[in-house]
């Protein structure tokens, strides 16, 4: 059995080795190279492929490689946007993802943002670097004093809720479907308008479906607190950006968190250090004290990248070998 993989980074080499090893019968070869109609040729030979990028899987793409026989894709992230699945289900591919790898990485993450947005932490991380050293004006607010509306109580959500328990926060939960444990800590309001209208700070954990994009727009934001904290680890096209500016130049929305943005494909994970930056719009919020703006590295944890290797080459062996696998996508 043969297995290739495409998009190989230096910070995966060696979560991949250790499962190489824990495999001596599955050869494993490997590329820094993107999967492209060129370079799906390099993958003659194998069973499967392992991928992980944003460039599209373009149906010229998933031809070359069932050229070579290869009929099976197995992706190290969850999204399946970026895949041409008419052409995958014409040219008869089975393909897999990880829908889970570690949640705690992104509520950890929503978590500590949060916890520095209420203890000003940017501004006085700036103070301190040009030794200034005094209190005011940079007082800070505590966690447990807040009330934090969490919308969505799936994987992620309900993590966050965990961690926020230990701070002391006051939970208000919102969810299309409800979560039995939730339910049972009696977390839920009954619509996002009451989340709104109850929340110190609203985190969002749903998924970018049609009906939520742009869940926070002038319409929300206009039923939330004066002074709001808001934070989205989630998906950039949730929050309507424009609204949310307008809101912080007003002081209706306090602060924000933002690991990711609307418009990130090619901006983040980019350097942009000495060349013009292309969106200055988000230049705009990386240089507010109230706006933490990270490029999409909630998820970049040791745990999570691991998790990412370790579950896509399985999945990749299991279809090979014709064995049931629940990172199986349906399409
Ligand atoms: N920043 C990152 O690095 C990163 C990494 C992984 C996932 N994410 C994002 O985090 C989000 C949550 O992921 P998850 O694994 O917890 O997903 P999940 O599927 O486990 O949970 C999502 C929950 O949202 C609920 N939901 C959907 N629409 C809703 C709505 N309009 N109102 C209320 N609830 C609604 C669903 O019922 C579900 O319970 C997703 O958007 C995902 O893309 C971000």
């Amino acid at each position: 059995m043969k297995i290739y993989a495409y998009g190989i980074r230096d910070d995966e080499k060696p979560s991949l080795k250790e499962w190489e090893t824990a495999h001596p019968e599955v050869e494993v070869a490997f590329t820094q190279e993107l999967l492209t109609p060129e370079t799906a040729k390099n993958a003659a030979g194998a069973d499967g492929v392992v991928v992980y990028q944003q460039l599209p899987y373009t149906r010229e793409t998933l031809q070359a490689l069932a050229d070579q026989g290869i009929h099976q894709m197995s992706l190290r992230n969850v999204g399946i946007d970026n895949i041409d699945l008419k052409a995958a289900k014409e040219l008869g591919f089975k393909i897999s993802n990880v829908a889970a790898y570690s949640p705690n990485a992104i509520a950890e993450h929503a978590a500590i943002q949060l916890a520095r947005i209420l203890r000003r932490s940017k501004e006085l991380d700036a103070k301190v670097a040009k030794r200034d050293l005094r209190w005011a004006p940079t007082i800070g607010r505590e966690v447990r004093m807040q009330t934090v509306g969490v919308v969505g109580t799936g994987r992620i959500g309900r993590v966050l809720i965990q961690i926020l328990q230990g701070f002391g926060a006051k939970i208000v939960a919102y969810d299309i479907f409800k979560n039995p444990d939730i339910d049972k800590q009696g977390l839920y309001v009954d619509s996002l308008d009451e989340l709104y209208a109850k929340s110190d700070v609203i985190s969002l954990h749903v998924p970018s479906v049609k009906e939520n994009i742009h869940m926070i727009n002038k319409d929300s934001i206009a039923k939330m607190k004066d002074g709001v904290v808001l934070v989205n680890v989630a998906r950039g096209d949730l929050v309507d950006t424009d609204a949310v500016v307008a809101a912080l130049d007003s002081g209706k929305v306090s602060g924000m968190v933002m690991d990711v943005y609307e418009n990130e494909i090619g901006i983040f994970n980019e350097d942009w250090e000495g060349k013009k930056f292309p969106d200055a719009r988000l230049d705009d919020l990386i240089d507010r004290p109230n706006v933490l703006v990270t490029p999409h590295t909630a998820f970049y944890t040791t745990k999570a990248v691991l998790e990412m290797v370790h579950q896509s080459f399985d999945a990749a062996v299991a279809i090979a070998n014709g064995q049931e696998t629940r990172n199986l996508v349906k399409f």
